[in-house]
């Protein structure tokens, strides 16, 4: 809304083969996709070379994780600057696998959104509550905290995208309705406006993700605060793209 560009990302999470991949490269390529909306693909590392050969050239793709720093000795870590040789332009960080499952903390988010950026990465960097933190009524608290650790880090913000997903609406098929996206996406905002600025909070995407499917994007995509979606399990199909024309 509010001429922000609708953006649709995709995040295969660990999903995927050459020949699935191959096979969701051509159904795309010969669908018909609303090009005022930007895609972005997350696939997982090892395929990015192989996604964006495959890809329609106007889908970006991008990484679902990068290190803090360019090289060294960090054991089955990869670099923003690994990815950019291999024609990514984008990195997914903080996402809520990343945070619970792999107990990544906040500071080391905020430490891997700033490196990304500098290595000329663009980022989404993702926030959300667990169930148990919305039904104490903190959703907003630690929507908040999550979004101080990485501002704190944020060197240029038309290079940021902001993804909320609530951890319990993550391949539950429990989607949050569009009230209550465009709730915690508002909050998101008036926190931009009142820690960064007016203009960043005009300007920044904040994206919804979370069980969106083609049957709920379309009610969802109408809220004011929600500019796009992350998708998880329904990118993985071919009719992700009645996802990314759920605007027309
Ligand atoms: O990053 C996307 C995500 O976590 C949502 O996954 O499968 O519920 O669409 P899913």
């Amino acid at each position: 809304a509010a001429g922000r560009r609708f953006l649709v990302g995709g995040n295969w999470k660990m999903n995927g083969s050459k020949a699935s991949i191959a096979e969701l490269a051509k159904a795309w390529g010969a669908a018909k996709v609303d090009d005022n909306v930007e895609v972005v693909i997350g696939a997982p590392a090892l395929y990015l070379d192989y996604v964006r050969q495959q890809l329609p050239a106007s889908f970006a793709t991008a990484a679902q994780n990068s290190y803090k720093v360019a090289s060294g000795a960090f054991t089955g870590e990869i670099s923003p600057a690994m990815i950019k040789d291999v024609g990514a332009d984008w990195v997914i960080l903080g996402h809520s696998e990343r945070r619970h499952i792999f107990k990544e903390a906040d500071e080391l988010i905020g430490e891997k959104v700033q490196h990304a950026l500098e290595s000329g990465l663009k980022v989404i960097a993702c926030v959300g509550e667990l169930l148990e933190e919305r039904e104490a009524g903190d959703t907003q608290k630690v929507v908040d905290r999550q979004m101080h650790a990485i501002a704190g880090h944020v060197s240029d913000w038309s290079r940021v995208v902001i993804a909320y997903e609530p951890v319990w609406a993550i391949g539950t098929g429990k989607t949050a309705s569009p009230e209550q996206a465009q709730e915690v996406h508002a909050n998101i905002r008036a926190w931009l406006k009142t820690n960064v600025s007016e203009d960043v909070a005009a300007a920044t995407r904040i994206i919804y993700g979370g069980s969106v499917k083609p049957a709920n994007c379309v009610e969802l995509s109408k809220k004011e605060d929600v500019d796009g979606f992350l998708v998880g399990g329904a990118s993985l199909k071919p009719d992700f793209v009645d996802i990314i024309n759920c605007t027309r």
